[in-house]
């Protein structure tokens, strides 16, 4: 190591360390911050350089209070439950560490600030236990829904018998009419069921996003012949074909677009769009930053109220007449398959807007 280098190397150790590093004088002015750091502040190291560290995180008091007492008592502090930034409407979990800067002599010169975005770990908790209520649901599930087929294919052959008994025009019909829709739907049901609740294998092949999209609104439309609903597609044509599960990528654009025609009613406008976006959030579970492919259905439909966001991917969660509520859940199910990510943005009185992140390289 050639020593003229050594502050070099020095700056390039902090700029390359994976979690927000910043460095405080003994007034408590930012003398160094790494470009985690700048992220997780949402300001650049040059405009931060030389104010009070307070003054910054003025909106963070927990963090300001914790950064204040290390550097009053010289004491190492640490945090990994408490502390929250706030950024533009977005909460950060973080674990927080703060030090004192300690020189050769052993005479505090500032303080060091170590932050970790916990935002990731936070979900992955998350979806840890919503896993574990969802596999002894599953189980329950599966155990019930098996039972119900059995059943139920028995009801649809004796009211078939029955159809034939019955001539055209007897007012009978109609009742094996309505046995056998219903008896349709409730199959429709238990197989959504065991869908969810049934580990799955992917069939992988090279697939052309753009063209499922064509097909699932090719669906909608003749389904929603006569309404004013108009479909817009905006696709980035350089979008290549991911390995995927053509057949398990349709029924996620299927539930997604027919629930965002189901929220426009009677008129309205059903909106998809492809782009090719690089996701940071990626980079902090040890991933490069990596490329996705990000596709929205959006609607200017009536929105969801605050309160019901949180419920949405529940199974049987839904506020339909004759919904199941397993649209949704098994739409989480299929981009977790490929490793993608799904996500509802909405506002009421305006409209939703679901976004699939999914990997290009799967
Ligand atoms: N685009 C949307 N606009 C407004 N609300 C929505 C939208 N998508 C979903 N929701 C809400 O989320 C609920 C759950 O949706 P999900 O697709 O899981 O079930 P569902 O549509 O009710 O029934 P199913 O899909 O089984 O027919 C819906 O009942 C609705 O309240
Ligand atoms: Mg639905």
């Amino acid at each position: 190591m050639n020593p003229e280098n050594l502050p070099e190397f020095y700056a390039n150790v902090i700029d390359s360390v994976g979690d927000g590093v910043i460095v405080l004088d003994s007034q408590g002015m930012i003398t160094l911050m790494n470009p985690v750091a700048e992220e997780l502040a949402g300001v650049s190291r040059r405009i931060s350089k030389g104010q009070a560290f307070a003054t910054l995180f003025r909106t963070d008091p927990d963090l300001v209070e914790m950064v204040q007492k290390s550097s009053a008592s010289g004491m190492s502090i640490s945090d990994y439950e408490n502390i929250t930034l706030k950024r533009g409407g977005r909460s950060v979990p973080l674990s927080v560490t703060a030090s004192p800067l300690l020189m050769a002599d052993g005479a505090r010169a500032g303080t060091i600030i170590l932050l970790r975005d916990l935002t990731n770990i936070r979900d992955l908790e998350e979806a840890v236990r919503k896993g574990d209520r969802l596999s002894t649901l599953g189980t329950l599930a599966a155990g019930l829904a098996h039972e119900i087929k059995n059943p139920l294919g028995g009801i649809r052959g004796a009211a078939q018998l029955l159809e034939m008994e019955i001539t055209e025009d007897d007012e009978l019909r109609e009742c094996t009419r309505v046995i056998l829709k219903e008896v349709q739907r409730v199959n429709r049901i238990v197989e959504e069921l065991l869908d969810l609740s049934s580990p799955r294998s992917l069939t992988l092949t090279a697939v052309n996003l753009h063209k499922i999209l064509a097909h699932v609104v090719f669906l909608q439309q003749q389904a929603v012949e006569g309404r004013a609903i108009t479909f817009q597609r905006h696709l980035d044509p350089s979008i290549p074909p991911i390995m995927a599960d053509e057949g398990r990528l349709t029924q996620l654009f299927l539930n997604l677009i027919k629930n965002a025609v189901e929220a426009v009613e009677d008129s309205g406008i059903v909106e998809i769009s492809s782009r090719i976006v690089s996701d940071y959030s990626m980079t902090q579970k040890g991933e490069r930053r990596s490329r996705m492919i990000a596709i929205e259905v959006s609607d200017n439909g009536a929105g969801i109220p605050d309160e019901e966001m949180a419920q949405l991917f529940t199974p049987f969660y839904t506020t339909k007449e004759r919904g199941t509520g397993l649209g949704l859940a098994i739409c989480q199910k299929i981009v977790a398959e490929h490793r993608g990510m799904i996500r509802g943005d909405t506002e009421v009185g305006k409209g939703t807007v679901f976004t699939i992140l999914l990997p290009l390289v799967q």
